[in-house]
């Protein structure tokens, strides 16, 4: 059947955008962000051409992670609103044609949640089997921990009976038994509550830790030999309750290992992953203005083992350290001293709680260009609040919250944030240089040159290529390994896109596969074409750090220059 509209796998052409409800936009003065004022910031959303939203976790939490530690994952933080709030929230993205996706923790809860506080009173209590426990001293685990700035073992004693739960990240946060049906039936009433509600679907928490039946196998009654049929099982229950759900899985694996993350050819268990190894390549390239090793990292992608209606999720930063764990030990130190040299930008000694405008020493046109990118790579963008107006972190905020500050609205006190106290705030507002005095959306709104624009102008761009998120892709070949030159094709419609990752400006010579003559490449961020010579051939200048989008143009082609 050849009816395919861009429409139907929303997904694949979406412009996400992340944020943290308590740090967006402060409605009742509380100091505290909540869900009546991001409704009220929806229409800016809009307008950036955003069409999915990505929530991180709200519920109800001790908030020792952040809230990815939840105590009840059907409530609402009573900080943030309730479900009233969280219904109208979802009702007005609708209304402005945008998606919700929210995330969902699996793997598991805090030490606080009733099933954790029941489960540890006694051996034989009912919840005692929703978490993971071994009698026996557990082996050195300190090369498993995901924060060994906290941990050192992956199991905790519990004193009261004398075991140790597991725990693949912090001591409150006991790993849910999976294995156990019990669990699995409490995941999908979760899922089948918030889809109900009305959100889209869900970016998976730490898929690869809790589909590990590591710690598990000897110590559960449970069988877990095939971790993915619970996978294929969840998306199954998701699909079943809501067609075009996804689920958005974060797995920092290895291109090979991600197949398997997919569902493979038959792509029925993950509908989307982030691309980390993609990204960290990012780094790197820019680190060395040199492109090479993101070319590489594209092409290692494992696009003929997995089905044309899964996707890639690009990113340049997320609410977490930036992760360099997939580089060789040489090449992080290399991007460490491009972009992070000092010990307190760094983090587990594996990534950096910078954002990207002070590593790119607020250079505009690397951050134009490194934007540009993110949306002309194969895939679909996702962008972590803040990114669109090129806000900075505080250093001085304990690891990852250094990222994680109020969005900065205005250049009032409180950056527009809140109305409340400094000392009121549920996160300090980044001060100098980045403060909202100098970075805020309203006076990005009014400044043509503004990153806010540029990346306004790129989200339109890329929802009119629909070639960029379902098209396939090659890697061109040219000259100059500054730049990355690539060409997106899906059906009739064909992009060729070059980005120059060093400072010098260059000409790129390229050799296209177009016989019939008369084809242009029409630049779509600014006047101008090229006409192709007989043999497909053409000279493409691009500035030091300049970026360009063209679309292939036939003669009688009727798609918007
Ligand atoms: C991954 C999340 O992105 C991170 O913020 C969190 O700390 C861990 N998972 C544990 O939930």
């Amino acid at each position: 059947m050849r009816i395919t509209d861009t429409s139907d796998l929303w997904w694949k052409n979406a412009v996400i955008y992340c944020l943290d409800v308590e740090t967006y936009f402060d409605a009742n003065g509380d100091g505290v962000g909540d869900f009546t004022g991001l409704a009220q910031r929806v229409d800016y959303l809009s307008e950036l051409g955003v069409t999915c939203l990505w929530l991180m976790p709200f519920y109800p939490t001790p908030g020792k992670d952040d809230g990815y530690d939840v105590s009840d994952m059907y409530g609402v933080d009573p900080r943030l609103g309730d479900h009233g709030d969280v219904v109208e929230l979802i009702r007005t993205a609708k209304d402005r044609g945008m998606r919700v996706i929210i995330d969902l923790i699996v793997n598991h809860t805090s030490d606080q949640h009733p099933w954790f506080k029941e489960a540890r009173k006694s051996k034989d209590n009912p919840y005692r089997d929703y978490y993971v426990w071994r009698s026996d001293p557990p082996p050195d685990t300190s090369d498993q921990v995901v924060f060994p700035d906290k941990e050192d073992s992956i199991w905790e004693k519990d004193e009261r009976t004398g075991e140790w739960y597991l725990h693949h990240f912090y001591r409150h946060q006991p790993d849910l038994n999976i294995a156990n049906p019990k669990v699995q039936d409490a995941i999908a009433s979760v899922m089948g509550f918030w889809l109900q509600l009305g959100v889209d679907g869900f970016r998976v928490d730490a898929v690869p830790f809790f589909l590990n039946d590591l710690g598990m196998s000897e110590h559960d009654k449970h069988d877990f030999s095939e971790p993915h049929a619970y996978l294929r099982a969840l998306r199954q229950f998701l699909q079943r309750r809501s067609g075009d759900a996804i689920l958005l899985g974060e797995v920092n694996v290895p291109f090979e290992d991600q197949v398997a993350f997919f569902g493979g050819r038959d792509g029925d268990e993950l509908t989307m992953m982030f691309d980390f190894v993609g990204m960290q390549n990012i780094y790197l390239s820019m680190a060395r203005e040199d492109a090479r090793p993101l070319a590489q990292a594209l092409r290692d992608r494992p696009l003929d083992q997995i089905s044309p209606d899964s996707q890639y999720a690009n990113f340049l930063r997320n609410h977490d350290e930036l992760t360099l764990d997939k580089l060789t030990d040489a090449e992080r130190q290399e991007v460490f001293a491009a972009f992070g040299p000092e010990p307190e930008m760094q983090l587990f000694g594996r990534g950096l709680k910078r954002r990207l405008p002070p590593m790119l020493g607020g250079d505009p046109r690397r951050l134009k260009m490194a934007y540009s990118l993110l949306f002309a790579l194969p895939g679909t963008p996702v962008l972590f609040y803040g990114e669109e107006i090129g806000m900075g972190e505080d250093l001085d905020l304990p690891g990852r919250m250094a990222v994680r500050t109020p969005m900065q609205w205005t250049d009032e006190p409180g950056g527009g944030f809140s109305p409340a106290p400094a000392s009121k705030l549920v996160a300090p507002v980044v001060t100098g240089g980045y403060g909202p005095e100098h970075v805020n959306v309203a006076r990005s709104r009014h400044d043509p040159d503004s990153l806010l624009r540029h990346i306004t102008l790129m989200a339109q761009r890329y929802r009119e290529c629909p070639e960029l998120g379902w098209g396939a892709f090659e890697v061109l070949d040219q000259p100059h390994h500054a730049v990355l030159a690539h060409r997106c094709t899906w059906d009739e419609a064909s992009m060729v896109l070059l980005h120059n990752l060093g400072p010098e400006p260059v000409v790129v010579p390229l050799a296209l596969e177009e016989d019939d003559g008369g084809t242009d490449l029409v630049d779509l961020l600014q006047e101008g074409r090229s006409r192709l010579d007989e043999r497909g051939r053409v000279e493409l200048p691009l500035d030091g750090y300049g970026y360009r989008w063209l679309r292939v143009m036939h003669p009688g082609d009727r798609r918007l220059p």
